[in-house]
């Protein structure tokens, strides 16, 4: 199997980018009437949802970085962004229940942005460095099991 087949990083990146693709379709349709707006919010939350379960789950449970103290320091961190994610989720699901606009749009877009970089360039690359062949292939069969691939 050559390198790549065994990374974590390529396809966490490819759920990003779909994700990102929910997120531009939900902006687009964010001044449009209640029900296409509502309709691209569920497709957006129900999708992040998975991949916040799938990184939270089948990836992060199965590191144990007590000894790298770099490492250690990055799973709080990431831990404390999601509860953030969830939190303005609620809130929008509250939003749109009362029939109102979702409130805070860009802020949100750049929260999430930050947090795909944060993970692309420092949290995967860590992973597919320090977890050896046998978890990854794990983690990567459960990656497999729970995001949406077409
Ligand atoms: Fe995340
Ligand atoms: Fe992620």
């Amino acid at each position: 199997m050559n390198m790549k087949e065994n990374e974590i990083l390529p396809l966490m990146v490819n759920d990003h980018c779909r994700l990102e693709k929910l997120l531009d379709d939900l902006e687009k349709n964010i001044d449009k009437e209640q029900t296409v707006m509502r309709e691209s919010f569920y497709q957006f939350e129900w999708e992040l949802e998975k991949h916040l379960f799938t990184e939270e789950k089948a990836i992060f449970t199965l590191y144990n970085p007590e000894d790298v103290s770099e490492g250690y320091k990055m799973l709080p961190e990431l831990i404390k962004q999601h509860n953030f994610i969830v939190n303005k989720l609620d809130n929008w699901r509250k939003n749109i229940r009362n029939n109102k606009k979702i409130d805070g749009f860009y802020d949100f877009k750049k929260f999430l942005i930050n947090h795909r970089e944060f993970e692309e360039k420092e949290v995967y690359p860590r992973l597919d460095q320090t977890l050896d062949d046998t978890q990854k292939k794990l983690i990567i069969r459960r990656i497999n099991e729970l995001t949406y691939k077409g």
